[in-house]
């Protein structure tokens, strides 16, 4: 069965076809699959717990409750026997998030399906492929559309995994972020400099929990700099549109009337997501050309 670990080994033809998948699911096609599947989230998430557990009730999918603190992961049991007891009584897909970037390495030589919810700093493949499932609905295509990345770049999964995806696809990427935060990438400190000329201003959550000096951060500064202000919004293309992946920081990363403003599709992201994640367990269980 297919797995869904990172967006690095995705072919562009396999995710036009999640895509075109998920674009059939939100125009009322139904699928039933007769499968069980588990949610393992190690780290917290309300979205995407909660858009898969949708997804899954709309594919006709048992569901298998888990709950970390009640696992026998307390007693010390590692991921891998965790996965491979699944597996065992009969489960055909786990959706899993973990704080450990790449914890999928552990699972080799399981034969279930294993489904990438977010591996710490690592990759968020299902986040990446709703945020081009939005971007491919609001301009038809992704080639040639230029996406500015704004904010916690090294620490954020769905900037790396979108940063590939967009560039395979051909979009024109670049980053905004303190220069601390860019990691691997070439960055810019000046937003002013790209709100005129991008199709969309991707924000990325201030990741404290993952920052080891978060006391010297202060929210004012980081909006006035970096954060998508009233005035800043006023100066994009007519066309151009907000993107983040949630949670918000509200009056951080983007002003708080900006969230749900004309141009926001933080909320349709999260309608996608249903979608997006619907394709994604049809093709982790049954397979799809
Ligand atoms: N975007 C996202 O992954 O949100 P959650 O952490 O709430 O799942």
């Amino acid at each position: 069965m297919p797995n869904l670990l990172s967006m690095n080994n995705l072919e562009n033809d396999t995710i036009m076809s999640l895509m075109d998948r998920a674009g059939e699911f939100q125009h009322g096609e139904k699928a039933s699959i007769d499968g069980t599947v588990v949610n393992l989230f190690f780290e917290p998430s309300t979205r995407t717990k909660m858009s898969f557990e949708m997804a899954e009730h709309k594919l006709g999918l048992a569901v298998l409750p888990f709950e970390t603190a009640f696992s026998s992961i307390l007693k010390g049991e590692t991921l891998y026997d965790t996965v491979k007891t699944m597996e065992a009584i009969g489960v055909g897909a786990v959706i899993i998030r973990h704080e450990e970037e790449e914890y999928y390495q552990q699972l080799e030589g399981c034969t279930i399906a294993v489904i990438n919810g977010g591996d710490g700093s690592g990759q968020h493949p299902t986040q990446s492929l709703l945020d081009l499932f939005t971007i491919y609905q609001e301009f038809g295509h992704v080639e040639g559309i230029h996406v500015t990345i704004v904010g916690d770049v090294a620490h954020s999964r769905v900037a790396k995994s979108n940063a590939s995806a967009l560039k395979q696809l051909g979009a024109k990427v670049s980053f905004v972020c303190p220069e601390e935060w860019s990691g691997e990438y070439e960055s810019s400190e000046h937003l002013d400099d790209f709100i005129e000329n991008t199709d969309v201003i991707m924000l990325l959550r201030v990741q404290h929990e993952r920052h080891t000096d978060s006391e010297h951060f202060s929210k004012e500064n980081y909006h006035q700099q970096y954060g998508l202000t009233v005035a800043r919004e006023k100066k994009m293309k007519d066309s151009a549109i907000i993107m983040h992946p949630a949670p918000i920081n509200r009056g951080v990363e983007i002003a708080d009337n900006l969230v749900e403003c004309e141009r926001s599709r933080i909320f349709k992201q999260m309608t996608n997501g249903v979608f997006i994640r619907m394709a994604v367990l049809e093709y982790a269980l049954k397979g799809r050309d």
